[in-house]
């Protein structure tokens, strides 16, 4: 939610800092805006729109600079316009600053500075922290940034420019992601460091509460109290070929193809053969006496967690629950002892599911992060991390990440199963169909051309249902979540044996149903449901196993035979296809759908 982005050097800054927005517009792409020191003046610039609208408007400005900041604004306190699009200035003029996160308390802040004469010109939660610091400031920018964040509660990164201070940058953080680049007399500043690794791949990672000064010839982290700190240099594992969209029009579709590759390397390293078994070294499980689990998370994660938990239970016979993280947080978290808490979060950023981990962190034997972004604040605050290694996830509808979270997860529970009684036989077997997954994931993306003929013939559709039962419900919600993101359409996931109890007053010949058929335990149940749905005239797309017969439907995708715990992978790539392919006929935005953002900081 929103992106930062920030360069000091000898270069060009503006278009430096312009590159690095880009890469992070995934963050938001409400307005944009940008701050520069133009002829040792502080000038900005602000536009409604994606980042190419300000880039198009600088280039009219010929403006050259050295230091720069900009941001890409996801809107919560005030709609997008000119007056609440970043950067932010304080009533001196002179202070500019960009800011991701919310800050809780701004109304109290605002009151006050108001009683001091200070009038405001946006209805943002942002303008508070410019104000404070022109407030505080009193010849030494740092101190001033200090002094303004002491007051704030919520969550923030900022990074803080001064008319008087043509050469450094000021940065301070709290549960907000900010990290700097290192280079040659020069650093950029990023909310993602995939964003910047076209320039570098020495990155620094600030923490929470930490702020920093940055010039062009180095870095200096700070505690709250302002006491110097070390900080490590990290090397960025990326290459700039990671994110950019290739030869892809969007990065979902090249997210969706990487999922061959991804999904094998999500089990590198954690296959144990001989054992049918997992590797999971990072994890310390032995010394545990883990009685039950309850995982954490939201959206696309969530779903993971849903199949998570039916395959835990069943191989593991340990209870688990699964919660939606943003509600979860106001329920009594009441935990038994031996708790093992799982939170799945692809970005390791979700305020909620963040909000919900540290509710429970202290209660539970241990935790577990399952993460895609190395560093995260997620990665930061649990036991334990397990990485999903699919490379970064830029399309806004996550795809790979979640198969690599169901082959993870997969993994996991066949290591806790392992621990708990199961043959190596039994091991030996589902390794085996987890290992077979690359192939078969292969073999569904193949199947596009058909895929593509069938969105033909449904994306004039305004409502759809998707149904599955067992493994397949978490499915179909994952299918609807897909087709509502990227297309817009109405999509209801549903488990299919809910129909009778209501939803099915709404089947009709207008409104398609998407019947998610690979759950071999329920299949017989599944085809009654449909005949239910046919004698209501409803249209019926399957996506059932190879060797299946289903007759009730109008039209079918065969994806490969897997044993049922593995088959919400197989059966979502058909489903991330069917809904690339509808959005792409109605020509959606499809990596940058209206009123989203990639990674959710806020509640
Ligand atoms: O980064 P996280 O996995 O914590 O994100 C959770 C959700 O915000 C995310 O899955 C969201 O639902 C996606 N847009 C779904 O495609």
């Amino acid at each position: 939610m929103c992106g930062i982005s920030g360069y000091i050097g000898h270069r060009d800054a503006i278009d430096i800092a312009i590159t690095i927005l880009q890469g992070q517009e995934y963050r938001g792409y409400d307005s944009a805006g940008l701050a520069a020191i133009v002829d040792g003046k502080l000038c900005k610039k602000k536009e409604v729109g994606k980042v190419a609208v300000l880039k198009e408007s600088l280039e009219l400005e010929k403006w050259q600079s050295q230091i720069s900041i900009a941001h890409t604004r996801w809107a919560t306190h005030g709609k997008p316009s000119l007056a609440n699009a970043h950067p932010h200035h304080d009533h001196t003029h002179q202070c500019l600053l960009v800011h991701n996160g919310i800050i809780e308390n701004y109304e109290v802040l605002q009151k006050e500075l108001i009683s001091l004469g200070i009038s405001f010109n946006s209805q943002t939660d942002t303008e508070v922290i410019s104000q404070l610091v022109g407030v505080c400031y009193q010849g030494n920018l740092l101190e001033a940034v200090q002094k303004a964040v002491s007051r704030l509660e919520g969550a923030f990164a900022i990074a803080v420019m001064h008319a008087a201070h043509p050469d450094e940058i000021i940065l301070a953080t709290k549960e907000s992601p900010l990290c700097v680049g290192r280079g040659q007399q020069e650093m950029f500043i990023a909310s993602d460091p995939g964003a910047f690794v076209r320039y570098t791949r020495g990155v620094v990672y600030l923490h929470s509460c930490e702020l920093a000064r940055v010039t062009k010839q180095g870095l200096e982290v700070f505690c709250t109290q302002l006491k110097p700190k070390q900080k490590t240099i990290q090397t960025l594992g990326l290459e700039a070929s990671d994110v950019s969209k290739g030869q892809y029009p969007h990065y979902m579709l090249k997210e969706i193809y990487e999922q061959e590759r991804s999904v094998k390397h999500a089990m590198l390293s954690h296959c144990d053969d001989a054992q049918g078994s997992a590797l999971f070294e990072e994890l310390d499980l032995d010394h545990l006496n883990i009685e039950r689990s309850i995982i954490l998370a939201c959206g696309t994660s969530y779903h993971a967690g849903l199949v998570a938990a039916q395959m835990l239970e069943e191989w593991t016979r340990l209870p688990v629950r699964v919660e939606v993280a943003s509600e979860f947080r106001y329920r009594p978290s009441i935990v038994e002892p031996n708790t093992l808490v799982i939170a799945i979060s692809q970005s390791g950023e979700t305020a909620d599911t963040l909000a919900a981990l540290r509710a429970l962190k202290h209660k539970c034997c241990y935790s577990i992060g399952l993460c895609n972004v190395q560093n995260s604040t997620l990665t930061r605050e649990v036991d334990a991390s397990v990485f999903l290694r699919a490379g970064p996830e830029i399309g806004v509808a996550s795809t790979k990440a979640f198969t690599s979270q169901l082959v993870l997860l997969s993994l996991f529970a066949l290591k806790l199963a392992r621990l708990r009684g199961m043959s190596v036989q039994e091991g030996q077997s589902i390794l085996r169909d987890i290992q077979g997954l690359p192939e078969q994931v292969k073999q569904v993306l193949l199947q596009r051309s058909h895929i593509q003929d069938i969105a033909k013939r449904y994306a004039c559709y305004h409502n759809f249902f998707y149904l599955g039962r067992r493994y397949m419900f978490p499915a179909a919600l994952e299918g609807a979540l897909k087709l509502k993101e990227i297309a817009y359409i109405n999509a209801n996931g549903y488990a299919a044996g809910e129909m009778k109890h209501g939803p099915i007053a709404l089947i009709h010949p207008d409104c398609p149903t998407v019947a998610c058929m690979q759950d071999l335990v329920t299949l017989p149940k599944m085809m009654s449901n449909l005949s239910e749905v046919k004698a209501r005239d409803g249209k019926i797309i399957a996506i059932i196993s190879e060797g299946m017969k289903v007759e009730l439907a109008d039209d079918v995708i065969y994806i490969p035979q897997v044993r049922d715990e593995l088959a919400p992978i197989l059966t979502t790539v058909a489903t991330q296809l069917l809904a690339y392919e509808i959005a792409s006929l109605k020509g959606c935005e499809i990596d940058q759908p209206r009123n989203l953002a990639k990674s959710v900081t806020v509640e």
